[in-house]
């Protein structure tokens, strides 16, 4: 039967590399014979966390900083020849001020600002940087990280479900803006994600978190020769979170 997910000689640039999504996703990449382009804060972590992934280069990237990204962009293809995939992983969702949730009214401008750039310009400096080069190439894969929380909200980050909200609608414009020029644009959308072992828990219909492997398996689907067809969509991978409330009658 024929696989699903194939790469012909594709290479990848990562954001957020040395993350726990990210090393789960550089892993599976490679096992399907991807050459990754790894970039993230800190060469160093990149080849702490990801020693020992065959075709995989390390580059240091500020996503908020254009420059930055482009110099990575400029490096990845120098090292690699072209960028056929480009996952928009980097994020932050903690308040670096204030532990834990915080009321909008409470929310100071800077941490608004912060959040909005790591996540939604970030991703925005990535997309501008890899395109050109996709549509010289008539090929590309986008798959972007954003949240169930710019699905449905989450009280307490205001700014990083906006920011996430922001993430899926820019996703689905340039979808539409690149359909023509053989260039996919798509999201996956985590729920919660344990670093390790899923532990329990009763707010996911499927009664526990989700794994970092998971998530990576949808981006990889998503990031496929053959998913060609699919572009413009938001895919949660929650375990039935955003669906009606786990305390309704389990039958
Ligand atoms: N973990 C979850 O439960 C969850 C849920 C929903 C969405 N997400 C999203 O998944 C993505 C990956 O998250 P994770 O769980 O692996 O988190 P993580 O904190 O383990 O990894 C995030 C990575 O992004 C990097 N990063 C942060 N700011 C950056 C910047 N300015 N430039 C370059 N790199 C930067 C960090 O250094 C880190 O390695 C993020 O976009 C996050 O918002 C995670």
């Amino acid at each position: 039967m024929e696989n699903i997910c194939t790469f012909a000689k594709r290479v990848a640039f990562v954001t957020g590399a040395a993350g726990n999504i990210g090393v789960a996703l550089c892993r599976l990449l490679s096992a399907h014979g991807v050459s990754i382009a790894a970039a993230d804060l800190s060469k160093e972590t990149l080849e702490e966390r990801l020693a020992g992934i065959r075709n995989l280069r390390a580059y240091q990237v500020d996503v908020c900083d254009l420059q930055s990204v482009k110099a990575a962009v400029d490096g990845a293809i120098k090292d690699f020849g072209h960028i056929d995939i480009l996952f928009c992983n980097a994020g932050v969702w903690n308040h670096s001020d204030v532990p834990g949730v915080q009321r909008f009214e409470q929310m100071d401008h800077e941490e608004w600002t912060r959040l909005l750039r790591i996540n939604l310009d970030g991703t925005m400096n990535c997309c501008q940087a890899v395109l050109p080069h996709m549509i010289a190439n008539g090929y590309g894969r986008i798959v972007n990280t954003a949240s169930i929380s710019g699905e449905v909200g989450l009280p307490g980050y205001a700014d990083y479900a906006a920011a996430k909200a922001g993430v899926i609608l820019f996703s689905k414009t340039l979808a539409m803006e690149n359909a023509g020029k053989g260039i996919t644009v798509n999201c996956v959308s985590p729920g919660m994600v344990a670093v390790g072992e899923p532990q329990p828990t009763d707010t996911t219909w499927v009664g526990r978190k989700g794994a970092a492997h998971e998530m990576a398996r949808a981006m990889v689907f998503l990031a496929a020769d053959e998913s060609g067809f699919i572009t413009g969509v938001d895919l949660p991978v929650e375990g039935g979170r955003t669906l009606g409330p786990v305390n309704a009658a389990k039958l």
